[in-house]
């Protein structure tokens, strides 16, 4: 280790206590790659502060230094943004010691939490004051809020209660040279000025580190009514979606879709699942209503998708009867994840497009994909009420790096072109981190990226914030 880096390691010790920094190789490990195992890196150090104090003393130093700094929260996200580069240069900064809930405000519909808590145990948190958090996704056990915030997370209920963006009203974040802002307002209301909040909301640790957030609580559902639905296309499925809205309003929380292949996959890798209904499909739904009456939910459900069945819009359902068969529902949704690390090597896209193009996207990309590459597994399921699709294409386990290299640049230029044309978005819920950054500079204007850049030398004039990422 050279003395310009004991030397800094000295100093971050002195900021956070010989119990904020991990220096072991092995200890290390665990932080330095991602959970997709997608991503490796090397960090000279990994530093947990304790709060908000430490941190701002941890950037102050970096800031001064120079050195750069990768933000981790539980190191789930999908595009390689919390993995530092192999450089041994980069400090992580891990927010899990930051783990406090600092206030529930029932009168207020708010709850006030420290960055690195663990998104399950908000969601608890809120419940035990007979309140809603409604950001819902697979990794709930292990992600943190200031992750779900950096990524502008979305998930499963997002058709009914928005993205992390419209769940949070104030922020607290430390600059990149050490100072605190101070942004925790708990107002539904407040124009002064521009939205500083934002601003970090999505900047996926580029901007500065999140240390704690005001976040909107809701009612708390009671009643919930789960089914499962078959379908020939998605073009159907979309009718479907369109009239449960108009029919159900509010109370239709999520419509989630997921190809006959996806369903293969996850009945041949995860474990104790199985098909809810006796036939394939082309396509299925999962969709789910909830509401704070229990009154009419069920018969609600299942007389519009017995309209539905009726009307040839689709061909099969299974209306849930019990919490443990909802349960199972998910538990297919959720296995996707899973499975697809355990079939093969995913090239992974996460599209967003205006609903009503989404069939056209579907039938130009399936063509597309098989014309670039004959025989193509793709694997297609996603936040269907949101216009969000993970369309993903799995290549085989033992492809070599570079085959999954030049794969992945191909289909992204033929997938992300079609989304672009259709003025969709190539990065829709996690984040555009390495995975997509030079995907983004492709697609976005130079007006905008330039706008981008500017915000960032603003703020981190320095460049010591997630070097190498989404910018
Ligand atoms: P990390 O992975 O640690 O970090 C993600 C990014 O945020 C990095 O760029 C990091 O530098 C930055 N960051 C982290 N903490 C801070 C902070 N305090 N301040 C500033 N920057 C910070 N995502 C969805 O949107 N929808 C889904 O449905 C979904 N499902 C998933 C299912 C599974 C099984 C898994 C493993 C992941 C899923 N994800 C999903 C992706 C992931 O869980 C989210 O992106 C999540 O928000 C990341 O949170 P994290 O705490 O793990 O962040
Ligand atoms: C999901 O919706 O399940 C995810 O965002 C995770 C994935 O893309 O694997
Ligand atoms: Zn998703």
């Amino acid at each position: 280790m050279s003395s310009n880096n004991l030397d800094l390691i000295d100093r971050l010790r002195s900021a956070v206590g010989a119990a904020g920094l991990v220096l072991e190789k092995e200890a290390k490990a665990a932080y330095e790659t991602d959970w997709l195992q997608k991503w490796t890196g090397l960090s000279s150090v990994v530093v947990r502060p304790a709060n908000t104090q430490e941190t701002a003393e941890v950037m102050r130093i970096c800031h001064e230094t120079h050195t750069p700094v990768v933000i981790q929260g539980g190191n789930t996200g999908m595009s390689g943004g919390a993995t530092p580069d192999t450089s041994g240069a980069q400090v992580i900064l891990s927010m899990v010691r930051m783990n406090a809930i600092r206030n529930v405000d029932p009168l207020n519909n708010t709850l006030t939490a420290e960055s690195g808590v663990i998104l399950a145990n908000i969601q608890a948190a809120a419940q035990e004051a007979n309140r809603y958090f409604p950001l819902s996704l697979g990794a709930e056990g292990s992600c943190t809020i200031g992750g779900n915030l950096a990524t502008n997370a979305g998930g499963i209920a997002v058709l009914r209660y928005g993205n992390a963006r419209e769940l949070v009203l104030g922020l607290e974040v430390v600059l990149p040279d050490g100072r605190i802002w101070n942004g925790m307002r708990a107002l539904r209301k407040d124009n002064t000025g521009y939205d500083l909040r934002d601003l970090f909301v999505g900047s996926e640790g580029t901007l500065g580190v999140i240390t704690a957030a005001v976040l909107k609580l809701h009612a708390k559902p009671i009643a919930r009514a789960t089914a499962w639905v078959g379908a020939e296309s998605v073009d159907a499925l979309i009718r479907l979606l369109a009239q449960m809205r108009e029919v159900c309003g509010e109370r239709l929380v999520a419509f989630e879709m997921i190809s006959e292949e996806s369903l293969d996959l996850i009945l041949e890798h995860v474990a104790d699942v199985r098909a809810p209904l006796a036939n394939s499909h082309p396509f299925n739904a999962l969709i789910e209503l909830s509401d704070t009456q229990e009154q009419g939910l069920a018969d609600l459900l299942e007389s519009s998708l017995g309209d539905a069945l009726e009307g040839g819009m689709i061909q099969d359902v299974v209306v849930s009867q019990t919490n443990g068969q909802t349960q199972a529902f998910w538990k297919i949704r959720e296995g996707i994840s899973q499975a697809q690390v355990r079939a093969g090597k995913a090239v992974k896209h996460d599209i967003a497009l205006p609903i009503s193009a989404i069939p056209a996207f579907v039938r130009g990309a399936d063509v597309a994909v098989r014309k670039a590459l004959p025989g193509a597994q793709i694997i297609n399921f996603g936040h269907l009420g949101d216009g969000n699709l993970h369309y993903n294409v799995l290549l085989p386990l033992d492809s070599s790096p570079e085959a999954y290299a030049a794969t992945t640049a191909k289909l992204n230029r033929v997938v992300h072109d079609i989304v672009s044309v259709a003025n969709g978005s190539i990065s829709a819920e996690h984040g555009v981190g390495q995975l997509r950054r030079d995907e983004l500079r492709h697609y976005k204007s130079e007006v905008e990226f330039d706008l981008m850049l500017r915000i960032k030398q603003s703020l981190d004039p320095n460049h010591i914030m997630n070097p190498g990422k989404l910018i």
